[in-house]
């Protein structure tokens, strides 16, 4: 690649980042090397995207007040969720359809993800199956669950995640039916050819109901009378701990932990579900006092920088996800294009983590952050 300017003006210049030193850098490469409909599937929040916006942007309303005068010279973001060690607090959230990102797929995710000593969360939409994918890594793994119509179905998916070695089932509730991505529906958004979700092929095969849009397979198949009830029934399916992901409210947390499960993410779907949500950064601190300890609180949704990753540490969060920017490395580079990305959040993170006055992830607490303005 030239320098801007000397390969090709200005076409050149507006869309190809010399360098991909930021996560932004690297959506804008992705954008440039995927196919339209595959970029906005990714890209697209629900609705009127408020959400998918509102996730980002709310970031900007925190403060570090950073410490001085501490040692950090070696700042270590090494951490443990769910008792499992991992070498860093950013955990790979479970985004559908990878191979329409690139050849590598689920599989060069999960390689960078045990490559970066942290955890896959890998999709029910995959187009890997979830046998392929443990057999690719060795690395800690969990599985997201949507919780079918079909409960015999749904306990396969589970019994076969436990035979596979996954160490943990990532129940998402916020699903009872798909949200509306306007531009997958103005474009008529499908798979490519030969893509399939290999998990749900068995209960493709039943045939109708139509799965010819995920919005319609959601509808058709989706539990949408799921309750705090199921989380137990959940929890008897296997040994696995069991991760309710897709919750923003204090309250909602209180229950689920009462179900007695392991953990909480914080999440509203990267902005596709209910427009109109509010930021996940904003929902975290509720949501850890609720929880008291009592299960891990994680977070997803707008996490673009190393100072996001400090602020969501800061108000309680064990650990963090992130889904789009992984696919945009994945898009730019496959399994190597994951594994720069996850190192670039690192590498971002620690350096916050010394700024900030931190040696490690347990020096960042509440007294760390504060909002830039009162509301
Ligand atoms: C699937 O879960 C999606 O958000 O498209």
């Amino acid at each position: 690649v030239g320098k801007d300017g000397k390969n090709g003006g200005r076409e050149g210049k507006a869309k190809r980042p010399r360098k991909l030193l930021t996560i932004a850098d690297w959506q804008r490469a992705a954008r440039q090397r995927l196919p339209r409909p595959a970029y906005d599937y990714f890209r697209s929040g629900a609705d009127d995207e408020l959400t998918l916006e509102r996730n980002e942007r709310a970031y900007d309303d925190w403060v570090i007040w950073y410490r001085v005068l501490r040692d950090v010279s070696a700042p270590r973001l090494a951490t443990t969720v769910l008792g499992q060690e991992i070498q860093s607090p950013i955990l790979i959230a479970p985004t559908a359809y990878h191979r329409m990102a690139h050849p590598d797929g689920e599989l060069g995710t999960a390689r960078a993800a045990a490559a970066r000593g942290t955890i896959l969360v890998a999709s029910t939409l995959a187009t890997t199956s979830l046998e392929e994918i443990a057999e690719a890594t060795r690395a800690p793994k969990w599985f997201q669950l949507y919780v079918h119509k079909d409960r015999g179905f749904t306990k396969s998916l589970v019994e076969r995640a436990e035979a596979a070695g996954y160490d943990a089932i990532v129940v998402t509730v916020d699903t009872p039916v798909l949200g509306r991505r306007l531009r997958d529906e103005r474009g008529g958004f499908g798979l490519p050819e030969g893509l399939r979700m290999e998990n749900l092929v068995a209960a493709l095969a039943e045939g109708p109901p139509d799965g010819s849009t995920l919005s319609h397979y959601v509808a058709d198949r989706h539990d949408a009378s799921l309750t705090f009830a199921d989380l137990a029934w959940l929890r008897e399916l296997s040994h696995m701990p069991v991760v309710v992901k897709g919750v923003v409210r204090a309250d909602d947390a209180a229950a689920c932990v009462s179900a007695g499960v392991a953990g909480i993410i914080v999440s509203n779907h990267g902005g596709r579900q209910l427009d109109g949500a509010p930021a996940t950064i904003d929902a975290v601190s509720g949501v850890v006092d609720a929880v008291g300890g009592r299960a891990d609180v994680l977070v997803d949704g707008g996490i673009r920088r190393g100072t996001d990753v400090l602020k969501a540490l800061a108000l309680g969060a064990r650990a963090v996800l992130v889904g789009r920017p992984v696919l945009w490395g994945l898009a730019v580079g496959g399994e190597a294009g994951v594994v720069a990305v996850l190192e670039l959040l690192d590498k971002e993170l620690a350096r916050a983590m010394a700024l900030a006055g931190c040696a490690s992830v347990a020096e960042l607490d509440r007294g760390l952050v504060a909002r830039s303005r009162a509301r």
